[in-house]
């Protein structure tokens, strides 16, 4: 695909071959994502940050990957700090924020939101998560951790088998994960999920047309057994019609170390998208798995810096530039990488 001014709104509008060049850019990120560097390749660039929905690392990462590369961001959280509160349309918000940025981020509730924001805007619309529908830059930096981790234990992806585990009816990570996973060959798919949350028939339909084995299940312990990666998810409270009823699901999957122990082959990966629930009625994936070197939920995160620099460097089309624009840091810096 041409990345120089495109939105970034789906995994589909992806190639295989698209996705690994977003991979060799954010190899090439390296160097500034792990502060060894510093560049101002987007010295005076703009973002526009808009998250209508609370995140931690979406938010703050997207920020932090312009800010590396020497752009400035502007922030607004919340519909009750945008004028979206006093009526104003996707539309309109979209023709003024994009007169004062260079590129969007934004993240809203509704599924279609981003894309329906994108067409109005006259600047590049990255999708921070749209309701239950799509994540492509966590199914990004998920899917170039399973091949970094994958590629320690002498695989590639189109060997991987994956688990893929909790609420798989409103995750957008694990829709974005699997429409992302068609483009590889002979994955292997299982998805543990409670009937009444098991993935969409159309994205299991899709992944089967693609090549994919998939089984669907709702048992933990037999879905984890035979597979690389573990890719464990939160029940996402805020899409059912009540806390009550999100308490019927809440840790009915629990992965702990006891159970990775008996259950799991040596050496599976542990993964989640984050936030885990560290509650003590869901706990899906146990603090005492903290220790546990197969544990790559912060490496996933450490990468999201590095998938999300490549998206900006190519829609702002400055990839060539990044390292004409360098110097080292000035800072002590050592040990966090
Ligand atoms: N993974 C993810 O989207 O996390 P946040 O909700 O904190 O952005």
């Amino acid at each position: 695909m041409q990345f120089a001014g495109s939105h970034i709104l789906s995994v589909q509008q992806f190639e295989r071959g698209d996705v690994e060049h977003i991979f060799d850019v954010a190899d090439r990120m390296v160097p500034y994502a792990h502060r060894r560097r510093v560049t101002r390749v987007l010295d005076g660039a703009i973002l526009g940050s808009m998250f209508f929905e609370p995140s931690t690392r979406t938010r703050v990462s997207f920020g932090s990957a312009f800010n590396l590369l020497g752009g400035e961001v502007r922030e607004t959280t919340g519909f009750e700090n945008s004028a979206i509160a006093k009526g104003e349309s996707l539309y309109d918000t979209a023709r003024v924020l994009s007169g004062y940025s260079d590129v969007i981020a934004m993240r809203h509730p509704a599924a279609g939101s981003v894309a329906e924001f994108a067409a109005a805007s006259r600047v590049p619309v990255i999708n921070g998560g749209d309701g239950s529908n799509e994540h492509p830059s966590q199914a990004l930096l998920d899917l170039y951790t399973i091949r970094s981790e994958l590629t320690a234990r002498g695989r590639d992806i189109d060997q991987l088998r994956i688990a893929m585990v909790g609420d798989l009816r409103y995750g957008r990570t694990v829709h974005s994960l699997s429409k992302l996973l068609c483009l590889f060959g002979s994955v292997q798919v299982v998805l543990v999920s409670p009937q009444e949350l098991r993935m969409p028939g159309e994205i299991v339909q899709e992944m089967r047309e693609a090549g994919l084995r998939v089984v669907e299940s709702d048992a933990l312990e037999a879905g984890i057994a035979n597979v690389d990666i573990v890719y464990s998810t939160r029940i996402q409270e805020e899409r059912f019609s009540s806390l009550a009823e999100a308490d019927l699901y809440r840790g009915r999957y629990r992965l702990n170390q006891s159970i990775y122990t008996h259950h799991c082959e040596p050496n599976t990966v542990i993964m989640h998208p984050l936030p885990r629930d560290s509650r003590d009625n869901a706990r899906e994936l146990d603090d005492d798995l903290n220790d546990n070197p197969n544990l790559a939920i912060f490496r996933q995160t450490d990468n999201g810096m590095l998938v999300r620099m490549a998206l900006f460097a190519l829609v702002l089309d400055v990839v060539d530039q990044v390292d004409r624009h360098a110097r080292d840091v000035n800072w002590y810096t050592a040990g966090r990488f």
